[in-house]
């Protein structure tokens, strides 16, 4: 499919989705929204697909929601169209693993994207903020929410309610972002890491990113019985057998889905 506003490629079992408005610091409108959504359930579809990567530009993962787009809209307008709810469900029920690269800014929006993937990898320049607060309103897509549930109360208010922006070593040190590499070498580093979880077992990919996700909705003991379940229901697949076969034979696991 031709897209307008990002840039898809399925390589070695991995869907690299480049956000592609360089204009407007890749601000996510509709229509970029709804291109991400359509990509990425074309890469929980394919076969082929094993991870998924979402990065920006070198400048901008993305500087938020598209203010001129919204600077149109009244609250009737917003409301009964229920803006973002759509899009912003539809990325969360992806469920093979999606790995954020984010270089420069990632705010409003943008940071709450970040957040919606399973993890991210941030170049030495990236830079997150909601400061949603300096335009008359509050973040619309988790950034009160995930980010408080990802770094705290203290700095989630403290981003909330300055607007101020976190640079990569303090979002590193609040848990925000898993790792932070230099910014020449952000995509290697996340190819190299989507390479490593393409080649694990896609069911065992999935099942770790339900059984992690769970632990942000549930109580300790509903998550470990959730986790010790699913781990005893692994061992009927074929993958189970060819992982702990070729541990004890001294060889790579060569996993199939099964
Ligand atoms: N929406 C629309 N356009 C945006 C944008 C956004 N969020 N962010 C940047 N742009 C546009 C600018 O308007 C500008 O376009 P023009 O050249 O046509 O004027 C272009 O991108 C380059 O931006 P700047 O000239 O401002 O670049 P800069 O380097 O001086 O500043 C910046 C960069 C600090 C990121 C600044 O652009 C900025 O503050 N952007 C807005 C950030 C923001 O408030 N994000 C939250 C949006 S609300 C939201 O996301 C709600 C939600 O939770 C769902």
């Amino acid at each position: 499919m031709a897209y307008e506003t990002i840039i898809v490629d399925v390589s070695d079992h991995i869907c690299l989705i480049k956000l592609n408005r360089p204009d407007a610091l890749n601000a996510l409108n509709l229509e970029l929204l709804k291109e991400l959504v359509t990509a990425l359930q074309d890469a929980q579809k394919n076969d082929k697909v094993r991870c998924i990567v979402i990065t920006g530009s070198e400048k901008a993962f993305a500087a938020g929601a598209d203010i001129k787009m919204m600077s149109e809209q009244n609250f009737v307008d917003v409301f009964l169209g229920d803006l973002f709810t759509e899009e912003s469900d539809a990325i969360g029920r992806i469920r093979k693993p999606i790995i954020a690269a984010v270089s420069g800014y990632a705010l409003g929006g943008g940071c709450e994207l970040a957040m919606m993937c399973d993890f991210i990898i941030a170049s030495e320049t990236a830079k997150f903020g909601q400061p949603e607060i300096n335009l008359g309103v509050v973040a619309g897509m988790g950034g009160t929410q995930r980010l408080t549930r990802l770094v705290g109360k203290a700095k989630a208010m403290d981003m909330n309610l300055t607007g101020r922006f976190m640079d990569a070593a303090e979002a590193e040190r609040a848990g925000l972002v898993s790792r932070v590499v230099p910014t020449k070498k952000l995509m290697d580093e996340t190819m190299s890491a989507a390479q490593k979880i393409a080649e694990k077992s896609l069911i065992t990919s999935m099942v770790v990113k339900e059984c992690v996700n769970r632990a942000l909705e549930t109580t300790l003991t509903e998550g470990l019985l959730f986790e010790r379940r699913v781990f005893h229901s692994l061992f009927s697949t074929e993958d189970q057998k060819e992982g702990m076969n070729a541990f004890m034979e001294k060889r790579e696991a060569q996993f199939r889905d099964k």
